[in-house]
């Protein structure tokens, strides 16, 4: 027989979304418990009650840590762990000053395998156990990362990064080679054990419209694929994008045009969106993502999320690593709900827990997989220490309700707050 563990501790699964049910749209047990089998969830239920229907389990009690599933970080680079918090430069600067140079030595495959080992054993201490990633434009970046996910049991999303100009010197491949790297690392790891494949042209101002095409076309050819790339950061970046694109409607257009709009598209940032731009995002399906600590340290700008939640939009939440100033998903959240304050729209913990989970999820068409506690959903699940330090110690314990006991750790939590750390029912943290 299968092995079962089960897991003992507070409970929080989600039974509907936040941003349209409130905060009654979790169900919160506080002698809670989840029955891991296979790498799966079983059964989510009350401790004692599972105790009872699954005798021969193993247990483990983690007193009133919250027990909940792995975060998911819907956009990051990898290979910018190296530079992360970089000091001092906007958008076009910081590429040029900081990541391209860092991105180069990503042409050395062990340089590559060191820092995805790296990266990955980071976020997982903060708890984070699916990313979405850029690599580089080196085809050796993305076989590193997929190789070192897959060691360590994990579901990630990632791609090579295309870019044939305004790039510096062995920093660039071409249209086709684009097409074809893209292509043969697509057939090598798109559907291995947990890996997915991304087409990644990093943004309009980096592709010649040839290579959007190329990429446009590899897309139709694998349309179950997901395809991520960058949109209305910043305001510099756009007057480049138009000036560069002088026929295209907007920055959005850049994309459309060539066949890299579509249900299954990750926008990063979208930022500073024309009302056309919002309406085709919404049109398609698209999935927007909110990189909340990356637009305060770039000085991007505020992300609208309570306005594109509520015209229908799709919602991820990410670091952004290394433009984001953190690999902790705790800290992005806590940058998300201050962007809502600067906005007049501050989220809900249970919207913010919701964001980082199942909204990250659901924007790479994972929703079904992994995201949440519940029977069947792959078990990718944290032990969140609500009272990780005295200062939060001291606020948690005044709380009435489970979102006041969690709030203090979204917005002062670390990676002391992750006591343990599942991937597939496997303990790697
Ligand atoms: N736009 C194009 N490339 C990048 C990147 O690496 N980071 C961020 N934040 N924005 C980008
Ligand atoms: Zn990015």
């Amino acid at each position: 027989m299968t092995s079962q563990t089960l897991l003992l501790g507070q409970t929080l699964q989600f039974t509907a979304d936040p941003f349209t049910a409130g905060p009654d749209a979790a169900h919160h047990d506080s002698a809670g418990g989840v029955l891991i089998e296979g790498g799966h969830i079983k059964a989510v239920g009350h401790g004692a009650d599972l105790r009872a229907a699954y005798p021969q389990a193993a247990i483990t009690d983690h007193g009133d840590a919250l027990l909940m599933a792995g975060f998911v970080d819907a956009h990051v680079h990898y290979p910018q762990t190296g530079i992360i918090a970089s000091w001092g430069k906007r958008l076009i600067d910081w590429l040029n000053s900081y990541t391209f140079p860092e991105e180069m030595r990503f042409a050395d495959p062990a340089y590559a395998a060191e820092v995805a080992s790296r990266y990955l054993d980071l976020t997982l201490a903060h708890g984070t156990t699916t990313v979405c990633s850029y690599a580089t434009i080196h085809p050796a970046s993305v076989d590193a990362f997929f190789t070192a996910a897959q060691a360590r049991g994990q579901r990630v999303v990632a791609g090579k990064t295309c870019m044939d100009r305004n790039a510096p010197d062995g920093l660039r491949d071409t249209a086709q080679s684009a097409y074809d790297d893209s292509r043969a690392l697509l057939r090598k790891w798109h559907g291995q054990d947990r890996l997915s494949y991304a087409i990644t042209p990093r943004f309009s101002p980096t592709s010649t419209p040839d290579q959007l095409d190329a990429l446009g076309a590899l897309w139709a050819e694998h349309p179950d694929c997901l395809m991520q790339t960058h949109l209305s950061e910043q305001t510099d970046e756009i007057a480049w994008v138009r000036s560069l694109y002088p026929a295209a409607r907007d920055y959005l257009d850049t994309y459309e045009a060539h066949g890299l709009l579509g249900a299954n598209g990750l926008y990063g940032h979208a930022i500073h969106l024309e009302p056309r731009e919002k309406d085709r995002l919404r049109e398609v399906g698209a999935a927007l993502v909110h990189c909340p600590t990356s637009n305060t340290f770039i000085g991007s700008g505020l992300f609208d999320m309570a306005g594109l939640v509520a015209a229908g939009q799709r919602v991820g939440l990410a670091t952004d690593t290394g433009g984001g100033s953190s690999f902790s998903m705790l800290r992005t959240m806590a940058a998300a709900y201050e962007i809502g304050q600067l906005r007049g729209t501050p989220l809900h913990a249970s919207q913010l827990l919701w964001l980082a989970t199942i909204g990250s999820a659901r924007a790479l068409r994972l929703g079904d997989r992994i995201g949440n506690l519940a029977p069947g959903m792959e078990a990718d699940v944290i032990a969140l220490d609500l009272a990780s330090t005295p200062a939060i110690a001291q606020r948690s314990t005044r709380a009435q309700d489970i979102w006041e006991a969690v709030f203090p750790t979204i917005m002062m939590g670390d990676d002391r707050a992750i006591r343990a750390t599942w991937v597939s029912g496997q303990r790697l943290v």
